[in-house]
């Protein structure tokens, strides 16, 4: 007979092996650390200027950080900090390097969502944040997935749960009933309104006193944030179906949503969210803040089936919101509005009969809804490992270079279909934030 005893050490057996593995991984320090870039690296695929050109730039103004030359001399390798710096002072052909950003607008909010597990979320999200972090976006990633994957990929492996989704749900349930009884007592209707009460379990957790600040940790990327999530999360779907029960009127799904509301808007461009594979409290609030959805799946036929049976979910989920009591501001008549919805194919083979075939029914159904560039199948992030590295993190003399040119190609352009598909929503974003 087996227990949950026995579960526990067989979960203890593996914390050991996935701390090795991390102290292997992030070594020194056990942290995770950015590498520089090489001067090929920032002008051609950065910046995609001359290299010429750009080491001209560089030798011509001093006052322009110069990076660390490598031991034969020959390349010069500079920080994320320092291509930022270079991206702010220099001009090319009089043209700024600073990236496209609708002025005075919050940060556009995408959430790379699938019920299907393994569709490749977590890598897109990943590398969707990397690349748009080496376009010079500062970006704001929020974990929404218990199995941490990417948080563990960007380097944070010992979270609270108070300092994850589910803290900010149960935050957001305490600021909200406070509200709502302020409202209650402030009413003049002479009829006298029963105060909400939450029990001590959730009001005397101290979440309610916590910043809207305190759920966001730097990560080795200056330009990328986080909000983290840890296996203790988990229990943020059965915690929140209590919470509801405590107070009806709360707007469970727009907890996230508020909480980035609340932010500084200037502090970040992108928020890219990084969903579970299911649905409920935590994905419905992803989808339910997003305004740009995006539909990784893989090119088989049970992916594609999963996939029509997620936006069948999605839709009966989000008609079940409308009408729905304290619905804040901004949505329609039919409850939450996307600005656009993108599917898109990752793991792609273009060598595979099937995948192919499946790409032409994946077109044929989705029509302009569908990326035109899949996300290929490479081996260079099919071997990171349990703590996922992008191939942008990835040193390319680790490889052959052609590897890593392959490898990164292909994201480069999903990245830039993606950076196209956002600056056209942004547009059209109205402000109500
Ligand atoms: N382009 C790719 N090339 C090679 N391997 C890939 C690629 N994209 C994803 N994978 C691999 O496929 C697996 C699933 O990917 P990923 O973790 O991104 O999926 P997910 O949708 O986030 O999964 P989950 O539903 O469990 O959150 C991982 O092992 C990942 O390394
Ligand atoms: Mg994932």
């Amino acid at each position: 007979m087996l227990d949950y005893r026995d579960l526990q050490e067989l979960r203890d057996s593996s914390l050991k092996l996935q701390g090795w593995i991390r102290r292997q991984t992030f070594s020194p320090g056990h942290e995770k650390t950015l590498r520089r870039f090489s001067s090929w690296e920032v002008s051609e695929l950065i910046f995609r200027v001359n290299q010429n050109t750009f080491r001209g730039r560089l030798a011509a103004d001093p006052s322009l950080p110069s990076g660390e030359v490598e031991q034969d001399g020959r390349q010069r390798w500079f920080s994320l900090d320092e291509v930022n710096e270079l991206r702010r002072k220099m001009k090319i052909n009089r043209k700024s390097l600073m990236p496209a950003r609708p002025t005075g607008k919050r940060a556009i909010r995408v959430a790379v969502s699938n019920f299907k597990g393994g569709a490749g979320k977590s890598t897109t999200a990943l590398h969707l944040a990397h690349a748009a972090a080496l376009d010079g976006y500062r970006v704001l990633c929020v974990d929404f997935d218990p199995q941490a994957t990417l948080s563990h990929s960007m380097g944070l492996s010992d979270v609270s749960e108070d300092h994850t989704v589910w803290g900010i749900l149960a935050r957001d349930l305490i600021h909200e009933t406070r509200r709502m009884n302020s409202a209650t007592q402030g009413a003049e209707s002479g009829r006298h309104m029963p105060q909400r009460r939450l029990p001590t379990s959730i009001a005397d957790t101290g979440l309610g006193e916590l910043r809207v600040a305190d759920f966001i940790k730097p990560t080795c990327w200056s330009t990328i944030d986080l909000v983290p999530s840890c296996a203790n999360a988990a229990f943020v779907e059965f915690a929140s179906a209590q919470y509801r029960h405590m107070n009806p009127d709360w707007s469970f799904f727009a907890a996230v949503s508020r909480w980035l509301d609340a932010l500084p808007r200037d502090a970040y461009d992108m928020v890219i969210f990084d969903c579970p594979p299911a649905i409920g409290y935590q994905s419905m609030n992803a989808v339910f803040a997003a305004d740009v959805l995006y539909v990784p799946s893989g090119p088989g036929y049970w992916e594609y089936d999963s996939t029509t049976s997620f936006i069948g979910q999605l839709s009966e989920a989000l008609e079940d919101l409308v009408g729905f009591g304290d619905f804040p501001a901004g949505k329609s008549d039919f409850g939450k509005s996307f600005l656009d919805i993108r599917f898109l194919l990752t793991r792609y083979e273009p060598g595979n009969d099937l995948h192919r075939a499946m790409k032409d029914a994946f077109h044929k159904v989705f029509g302009d809804r569908m990326a035109l560039h899949p996300i290929e199948h490479t081996r260079a992030v099919e071997q990171s490992g349990r703590f996922l590295s992008s191939v942008y993190e990835m040193d390319y003399r680790d490889m052959t270079r052609e590897t890593w040119r392959r490898a990164r190609s292909t994201f480069d352009v999903a990245y830039e279909e993606f950076r196209d598909t956002v600056l056209a929503a942004w547009d059209n974003m109205e402000d109500d934030a």
